[in-house]
């Protein structure tokens, strides 16, 4: 996984000639391009099976270069990303007119974050520019965490792959809409609600899904192959050995202590009893339960407060209706 300075050159010099560079942070690994390149940002749409109308996160190389991505700053939004950058805090603000609208799925709005990851800062400080990403999954599934999911999943389609381990905090972003006086989170991620809050000194406000377009937030996404269902924790081993009895191969993913004896069950992860421990791995254990040749993973969902927030939101969109 040693990235070197010439892989980083490399990877500049892929995204100057209009190239898609798989780049890891701290959430998920992401599939990089120029943002102001809109030939090559329809690339990562068509490589990801994306609707174009699904906006994308610019990432840049630091907090002081926000006002060259945006316009109308609001206090609050400033005091987030003094606080929270680098770091896994996406802020949607005003579009800045080098923006183009290709990114943004054409709305007037941009989202912006500054990774905290030495090896995508590395990245962003050698090009210069910013670096549009979405997660570099295909659409609707899984978010990579590792170099390996990435090649997995994509293959040939990207130009160069950034090896930087394993992701750090395992979900995306948290999302936050910034243009207003009161902010609000349009998707929870890994800076949770209470530190958000604890920096503001008050309340959130309430996300105005009316107006504020949130694609990414469909039912279906975050999804393995697997069918997944939630379920109490102490009924996962009893609905696993039901479904194994109807035919079906059946994986369970229980918090510590519930995974009994489930002889009957196809597989069994008993995730981590720490919620950054359960973040991080999450994906993973999806992956790694559809590759055991699950059909069906009967899940629980943790107590939704701190990272528990994200981790219930994921979960609850893999067990999403599925397109037919
Ligand atoms: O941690 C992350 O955020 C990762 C890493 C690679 O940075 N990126 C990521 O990107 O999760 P993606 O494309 O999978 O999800 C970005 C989401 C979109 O689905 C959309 O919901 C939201 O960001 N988004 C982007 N621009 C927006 C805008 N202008 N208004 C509202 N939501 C926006
Ligand atoms: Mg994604």
């Amino acid at each position: 996984m040693t990235t070197t300075t010439s892989d980083i050159e490399t990877a500049a010099g892929v995204l100057r000639g209009g190239g898609l560079v798989a780049l890891p942070t701290e959430t998920v690994y992401g599939l990089g391009a120029n943002a102001e390149d809109a030939a090559a940002i329809s690339r990562i749409f068509q490589v990801k099976g994306r609707p174009p109308s699904h906006p994308l996160i610019v990432h840049i190389g630091g907090a002081g270069q926000l006002d060259a991505w945006v316009q109308d700053v609001p206090d609050s939004a400033r005091l987030l990303a003094d606080h929270f950058w680098p770091g896994p805090l996406t802020l949607v603000l005003r579009r800045g007119r080098r923006v183009p609208l290709e990114a943004t799925g054409g709305l007037e709005t941009v989202a912006v974050r500054v990774p905290d990851h030495p090896v995508a800062l590395a990245l962003l400080s050698a090009f210069g520019g910013g670096v549009t990403a979405p997660s570099a999954n295909r659409f609707g599934s899984v978010s990579p965490t590792t170099a390996d999911h990435v090649r997995a999943e994509l293959g040939d389609a990207v130009d160069f792959v950034l090896d930087g381990g394993p992701c750090r905090v395992g979900v995306e972003s948290t999302i936050v809409d910034a243009t207003g006086d009161t902010p609000a989170i349009l998707r929870p991620g890994g800076v949770t609600r209470e530190d958000l809050e604890a920096v503001l000194g008050r309340p959130l406000a309430v996300p105005a899904t009316s107006t504020v377009r949130v694609p990414g937030q469909h039912p279906s996404h975050y999804a393995p192959r697997a069918r997944v269902v939630l379920v109490e924790p102490g009924q996962a081993v009893a609905e696993a050995e039901l479904a194994q009895e109807q035919g079906h191969r059946a994986g369970v993913l229980v918090p510590p202590g519930f995974a009994g004896n489930a002889v009957k069950a196809h597989a069994v992860v008993e995730v981590p009893p720490s919620t950054a421990a359960y973040a991080r791995g999450l994906y993973g254990f999806l992956r790694e339960l559809d590759e055991q040749g699950c059909d069906l993973i009967v899940a629980s969902l943790p107590p939704e407060e701190g990272l528990g927030l994200a981790i219930a939101n994921r979960l609850r969109r893999a067990a999403g209706p599925r397109p037919s």
